[in-house]
């Protein structure tokens, strides 16, 4: 494994995915986590990432010692180039001017991380501390106009550092010096790859599995890929939970039992959506929406699983589709309050109170590993493509009270819409796109009659990581004609308008 110690930085979790992208296994690791927890790990190189903290500042955090002592190949990215240097008896001193941004490195040495590399290219800078003095036995290999120790190594080519983040798109050959350190410091060949993984994970369910298995399956791409991959390990001891809220897209239920059907993989399915209507009869404010969403699915859930228990009395697990940077959060969040927190869950809050015990295949992987398994093992292009979809589901794109008719009306829109982006082939090129059904009605013309009807807003982003967002710049055209669609075809609307805001300062959703 090659270990990422988490000083802190913004970019920490970018440093693992560029390791597992070029093919080493990673894992990241607070700085301070205990040495036995690191050496199980099995360690075979160190990465430290940069961090907010100054060497300067009190209780900075250190380097600990057994990476030192271990002899394994160093990596140290922005401050942690800066502790290298600081502990090993060099100098980091404040500097007047941060350097933010881009940077010309200029190679001195095309050595080990630099290695094959140009003379001169762009890397992105971070910092205010800088190096002024190596420790004994370093040597500086490139610099910049701001820092002169940008990039230094020691002379038996086991330490190395920079001053700038290889581990973002804005360093030219970032993901090269990256690679360089797993191949030509630390001798590493690639050896990880999701046929492996899925292979791997599949087995280990077949070795710990020893009883039946529930899994709230919601469609969505993580909840999909667990359930596959339990099929393929214990077919005939999974059974997966799908929970209607009846606030899905339209069809939706439907075409999920159907796939899966298709995969061989039979689903208790639940309609629970009157009792979903009736938590939410008369409620306008979204958080109280999610709030009452939230608990009455942990409810439905839990009566539903328990009475499986009786049913098959021997159910002993609970599948979650917990990805990496849940887990990554939730050890954050733990740190943060000095104290052991509950662990993240998908389906908020269901573990406490269920007597399984939780099974998490997917907790040590990114999202776009988990698309890539999921093609790995079969899963339909359809769902594996397919855009997020909120657990509140269209409640929250129903502005004010939700009922039946507003969720029947928002649904046809809504399907209208998915339709003709997937027709005009631009379902795959947003990252996530929907109708809204706003409370307000606005006057039209029909013919010769006066309409006095609702309005329809759609949604449509690119994002990368749902963080931030662009409205997406879909073609006047297209608009026209879903528009058009949505007006003649779905009673009860009259207009439909676009959004047209980013994320930041709106939200993907409405509300
Ligand atoms: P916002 O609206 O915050 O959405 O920009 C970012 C992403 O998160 C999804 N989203 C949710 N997902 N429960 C969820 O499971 C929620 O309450 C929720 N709210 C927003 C949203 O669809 C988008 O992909």
């Amino acid at each position: 494994t090659v270990v990422v110690l988490d000083f802190g930085s913004q970019y920490t979790q970018l440093i693992l995915r560029r390791v597992r992208e070029l093919g080493s296994y990673g894992e990241l690791v607070p700085y301070d986590e205990p040495k036995e927890n690191v050496e199980k790990l099995n360690p075979v190189a160190f990465i430290l990432s940069g961090g907010p903290s100054s060497i300067y500042d009190e209780n900075a955090p250190k380097i600990p010692e057994y990476v030192f002592e271990s002899n394994l190949p160093v990596l140290g990215i922005c401050y942690g180039l800066q502790a290298i240097v600081h502990q090993l008896g060099g100098k980091v001193e404040k500097s007047s001017h941060r350097e933010f941004g881009p940077a010309e490195l200029k190679v001195l040495k095309q050595v080990g991380i630099l290695k094959n590399l140009p003379e001169k290219f762009t890397v992105w800078m971070s910092h205010s501390d800088r190096v002024e003095v190596l420790p004994n036995g370093f040597e500086v290999i490139a610099e910049s106009e701001n820092s002169p120790y940008a990039a230094i190594r020691s002379v038996d080519n086991r330490f190395y550092g920079v001053q700038f983040h290889p581990e973002v798109v804005h360093t030219q050959f970032g993901k090269e010096i990256l690679k360089n350190f797993l191949s030509e410091v630390a001798n590493l060949s690639p050896n990880w790859a999701m046929k492996n993984v899925a292979q791997e994970i599949i087995e280990d369910l077949r070795r710990k599995i020893d009883g039946k298995v529930i899994l709230g399956l919601s469609g969505g791409v993580d909840s999909s890929v667990v359930a596959l991959l339990l099929h393929k390990a214990v077919p005939d001891k999974l059974i997966p939970i799908f929970v209607d809220t009846g606030l899905l897209r339209k069809n939706e239920a439907q075409e999920v039992l159907k796939q899966f059907e298709g995969l061989g993989i039979k689903i208790h399915y639940v309609d629970a959506s009157e009792r979903f209507y009736s938590v939410l009869d008369g409620i306008e404010d979204p958080e109280e929406k999610r709030k009452r969403i939230g608990h009455t699915f942990i409810d439905v859930f839990y009566e539903e699983a328990m009475r499986l228990k009786e049913e098959h009395g021997d159910i002993k697990y609970l599948a979650q589709g917990t990805l990496y940077p849940d887990v990554i959060e939730s050890k954050v969040a733990e740190r943060k309050a000095g104290a052991k927190i509950k662990t993240h869950h998908n389906v908020g809050g269901l573990p406490e109170k269920l007597p399984f015990t939780i099974v998490e295949p997917l907790r040590y992987l990114f999202k776009d590993e988990v698309r890539m398994i999921g093609k790995e093992i079969g899963l339909p292009e359809n769902i594996l493509n397919r855009h997020p979809f909120p657990g509140p589901g269209l409640a929250v794109r129903i502005i004010g009270p939700v009922t039946r008719d507003s969720v029947k009306i928002l649904q046809e829109a809504d399907a209208i819409f998915i339709e003709e982006l997937k027709k005009w082939e631009l379902y795959n090129k947003v990252w996530q796109a929907f109708a809204v059904l706003l409370p307000v009605k606005t006057v039209g013309v029909m013919g010769d009659y006066r309409t006095y009807e609702n309005v329809i807003a759609l949604r449509a982003v690119t994002s990368e990581d749902g963080m931030t967002a662009d409205w997406a710049k879909l073609p006047y055209e297209f608009l026209n004609h879903v528009a058009k669609r949505i007006v003649n075809e779905v009673k009860g609307v009259n207009r439909v308008v676009y959004d047209i805001t980013s994320k930041p300062p709106a939200t993907i959703e409405w509300e």
